[in-house]
């Protein structure tokens, strides 16, 4: 078992100037979710989620080694330009600075580079969609194609093992978009090699029902969320539910896995939408309490009860922390399924606005140094 320490990249064995990498990670959606947290980001229990496809951030990192002319020029800060879509994005830095900061004791080559970052993300500018996830692990990404260029020996196993350790220090669920089409962080008796300080692909063989589960994405408010999953994840300190909640998520989880190796979609309903609306249920009943549905997020799911019920096509949903709606469904129902959000759902989408993603696999390598 690895720990906290085993990250620490205390021996650089080569030495490098200046190069570029660009790595694109994906978006992923929980389908157990991990909502509460201890200090350092521990999940409080586990979750696992579907790795999307199309929803992604391609980053390019450049690095070149900084020089320090005078005694008095010391390396004590992180030196980087941020850049989203080719321009100048001040207002990115901080999380950058702050996720540099996290991440440092396990990377102490970082002050002696200076970086150019620049990210953009496949789907629409605020679309809702949570881009931290898929930013964290593209950055991750690059700095471990970096790490492996001053340690070239290391293996690809601890490779993708750190790389979803720095991301998950950057964001939770960030730790579940590097490797692997389901991802389950946190520990659980029954997944083999799951730790709470990186994402584990699913081992066991996924019954092919989920081969290229599809996942509309409904944008039905595009809005800024009135309160961030971060300060969501504080809430459930001294929340009078959320013992009970880190009871159900491991179990749900034990359900769920039996179910992805099986295929039983009426459970996999059950439990999927049950997760989603527990996530809303805990939102609701924190202190303070808020509500992050909108009423169009609670059409659309009226909505797909009814289809579900009139057609018995097994299209279900979950919801992240937002009003947006994740259709889900097996490829099979796919044309049937998108004609019904044609006439049914986009009304209620903002714009009309709905992403077509399916499963995916993970980070990509796009350019090497
Ligand atoms: C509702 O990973 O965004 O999407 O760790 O504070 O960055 P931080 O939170 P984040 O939380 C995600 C919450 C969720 C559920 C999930 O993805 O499991």
């Amino acid at each position: 078992m690895l720990s906290e320490t085993d990250f620490i990249a205390n021996s650089i064995s080569s030495d490098i100037y200046q190069g570029i990498f660009t790595w694109s990670a994906p978006s992923n959606i929980a389908l157990v979710k991990y909502w509460g947290k201890k200090q350092d980001q521990i999940p409080a229990n586990p979750s696992i989620s579907f790795t999307l496809n199309n929803c992604k951030t391609i980053t390019k990192l450049g690095f070149s080694k900084r020089h320090f002319d005078k005694l008095s020029e010391n390396n004590s800060t992180f030196s980087f330009d941020l850049l989203f879509e080719g321009k100048p994005k001040e207002e990115f830095k901080p999380k950058i600075q702050k996720f540099f900061e996290r991440i440092e004791k396990y990377c102490p080559y970082l002050k002696n580079y200076h970086f150019t970052i620049d990210t953009q993300n496949t789907f629409p500018h605020s679309s809702g969609i949570a881009s931290s996830a898929s930013g964290m692990a593209a950055l991750a990404m690059n700095i471990m194609s970096l790490e492996k260029e001053l340690n070239p020996e290391m293996s690809a196993d601890f490779f993708y093992k750190k790389a979803s350790f720095l991301a998950r220090l950057g964001s939770g669920s960030a730790c579940r978009s590097i490797k692997g089409a389901v991802v389950a962080w946190g520990e659980h008796q029954e997944i083999k090699e799951s730790s709470n300080l990186f994402g584990v692909a699913f081992s066991p063989e996924l019954h092919s029902v989920f081969h290229n589960y599809q996942d509309t994405i409904l944008l039905v408010d595009k809005g800024e969320k009135q309160v961030s999953s971060t300060v969501g994840h504080d809430l459930m300190h001294n929340h009078p539910f959320a013992e009970q909640r880190f009871l159900q998520a491991p179990q749900n989880l034990s359900k769920l896995k039996l179910v992805l190796e099986n295929g039983n979609l009426d459970e996999f309903i059950k439990i999927v939408e049950s997760e989603a609306l527990t996530l809303h249920a805990m939102m609701m009943t924190s202190m303070p309490y808020f509500i992050l549905m909108k009423p169009n997020t609670l059409e659309i799911l009226n909505k797909i009860w009814k289809y579900r019920n009139e057609t018995k096509i097994p299209v279900c949903f979950t919801l992240d922390a937002g009003a947006n709606v994740h259709v889900l469904y097996p490829e099979q129902y796919k044309n049937e399924t998108l004609q019904f959000i044609k006439d049914e759902l986009v009304g209620y989408c903002q714009n009309g606005q709905y992403i077509c993603d399916e499963i995916g696999f993970g980070s990509q390598l796009i350019l090497e140094n």
